[in-house]
């Protein structure tokens, strides 16, 4: 399956110079771009569900609000399972299989989905929808990982990041566009065109370098990376460092993940995963609506202020992809999130003062601000160290624990926000997941290292106890 780059295109060493330079960059740009169509699936089938829910819940009799509950946790548990499978499956038959399979996956669901007269089926269909949002979140940003040289790394692997962004955007134009009187069963199937476009566009595209060494496959990663890399030294330097990882320790199950020396890796990736949810992007994502009509919008300026909020969290990702190369993960990370807390007690003050006439603007730009904030941090930067942080060994299963904890995480949040909300009321929200965020922050400063530029091998020596960076050590 694999279709590493034949000689005749491959440009390296000899032929060296601004075209072969040119060439690789598209190369690599154009794998990346084309595998992130996975994080359009996920942005459009996790943000398509709130807009098309009362249709949904009319054609079924889902009355109660158990029920509607259930359409959003279903997939949420799905993607949970769906990123714990895919891992094992990445390790052993390769990322770029994985992400065909995952591309095969949404096209059942969603045909399913969108055509079934069945609420049993229904059920089911939300499932395997769930199994592709879980394997498509932590295989992409792996291969982009591995496939991108280290100063590109960091922008490359946060096009998924992007791209989910974008697909959170165009279900809100969509479902609120169509403004109740669409038919749901076509918002829901019109993602069938990004799954076609990503199990096409992966079946072109090399397997990663470094799972085919970890293969014991040293030419055909050599001959992919030909196509990617401008010089053989490049390459020669990429297949050494590989080769050296997988040499340290031949095996790569679950109970290595367990060792004590993969241990700090284990924890810092889940918790940043669950950072990630627990300060409260999705209460926003997925109950927008319902928020805003609290702070006392109309309808149709409900829908405005909702692509507002959706527009800053893509032209905010689109700020973080440039940067994150260039001024490095950490600040980012820690300027997101005091952004994030600043959001989040406006918010809370706009609702404690009232929130009519002015009052509802000035709620809109805190939202805007906070999912703003969040764009430039945890957003993309949780994903990106997530891809970067394990050793290669067992960076699949790896990568799949810490993404089964982020959507764990987001099912318990998803599921609990509105129940908090009658319990301590929309201010006492805000001011909880503010303070859930400063706790957050601490951690982060404390123990996030900076993987600006570093090779995946320096990465991996940064965070495995004996190699602490400067920054680190200062935050300990
Ligand atoms: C998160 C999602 C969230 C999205 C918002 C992603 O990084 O994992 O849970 O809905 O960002 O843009």
């Amino acid at each position: 399956m694999a279709t590493p780059l034949r000689k005749s295109e491959s440009t390296s060493g000899s032929t060296s110079g601004g075209d072969a330079s040119r060439k690789h960059r598209h190369a690599v740009t154009r794998a990346a771009a084309l595998t992130a169509v996975g994080g359009i699936l996920f942005g459009y089938d996790t943000g398509v569900v709130g807009g098309v829910l009362p249709n949904i819940s009319s054609t079924f009799d889902l009355n109660s609000p158990f029920l509607k509950g259930l359409v959003v946790a279903i997939l949420l548990a799905g993607a949970a399972v769906g990123a714990l499978v895919a891992g094992r499956i990445a390790d052993q038959l390769g990322r770029r299989r994985t992400i065909f399979i995952t591309s095969v996956v949404f096209v059942v669901g969603l045909l399913a989905s969108a055509l079934t007269p069945w609420l049993w089926l229904f059920w089911v269909s939300r499932f395997v929808i769930g199994l592709g949002v879980g394997s498509t979140s932590f295989v992409v940003p792996l291969y982009i990982g591995e496939i991108a040289p280290p100063a590109r790394r960091g922008g490359l692997v946060s096009m998924n990041q992007l791209s989910v962004t974008i697909g959170i955007l165009g279900s809100e134009l969509i479902a609120y566009g169509l403004a109740g009187h669409g038919d749901w069963r076509v918002s829901v199937g019109l993602a069938l065109a990004p799954a076609v476009v990503l199990g096409l566009g992966v079946a072109r595209e090399p397997e990663s370098p470094a799972w085919l060494v970890r293969q014991g496959r040293e030419d055909d990663a050599r001959e992919v990376l030909r196509g990617l890399r401008d010089t053989d030294d490049e390459i020669d330097d990429e297949i050494s460092n590989v080769k050296d990882t997988a040499r340290e320790e031949s095996k790569g199950s679950i109970g290595d993940l367990i060792d004590r020396r993969l241990r700090p890796a284990l924890v810092l990736g889940v918790v940043l995963a669950v950072i990630q949810q627990i300060t409260g992007i999705n209460t926003i994502i997925y109950f927008a609506p319902t928020v805003l009509q609290e702070a006392g919008l109309g309808s149709s300026a409900s829908l405005l202020a909702l692509v507002i909020v959706g527009a800053a969290n893509v032209i905010m990702t689109v700020v973080a992809i440039r940067f994150l190369d260039r001024i490095g993960r950490r600040p980012l990370l820690i300027g997101g999130m005091v952004g994030m807390v600043i959001g989040l007690a406006a918010l809370a003050i706009a609702f404690g003062i009232g929130v009519h006439g002015g009052g509802a603007v000035f709620a809109t730009v805190a939202l805007a601000f906070y999912v703003g904030a969040f764009a430039v941090s945890l957003g993309p930067i949780v994903w990106l160290l997530i891809a970067e942080i394990f050793p290669l060994r067992v960076r699949g299963q790896a990568a799949s624990i810490a993404t089964m904890a982020n959507w764990a995480a987001n099912l318990v949040v998803a599921v609990s926000y509105l129940s908090i909300i009658s319990w301590i009321g929309q201010t006492g929200t805000f001011v909880l997941y503010g303070a859930i965020t400063l706790l957050s922050l601490v951690y982060v400063v404390a123990k996030v290292p900076e993987t600006k530029g570093l090779s995946l091998k320096q990465v991996e020596q940064q965070i495995d106890g004996h190699k602490h960076d400067d920054a680190l050590a200062d935050a300990a």
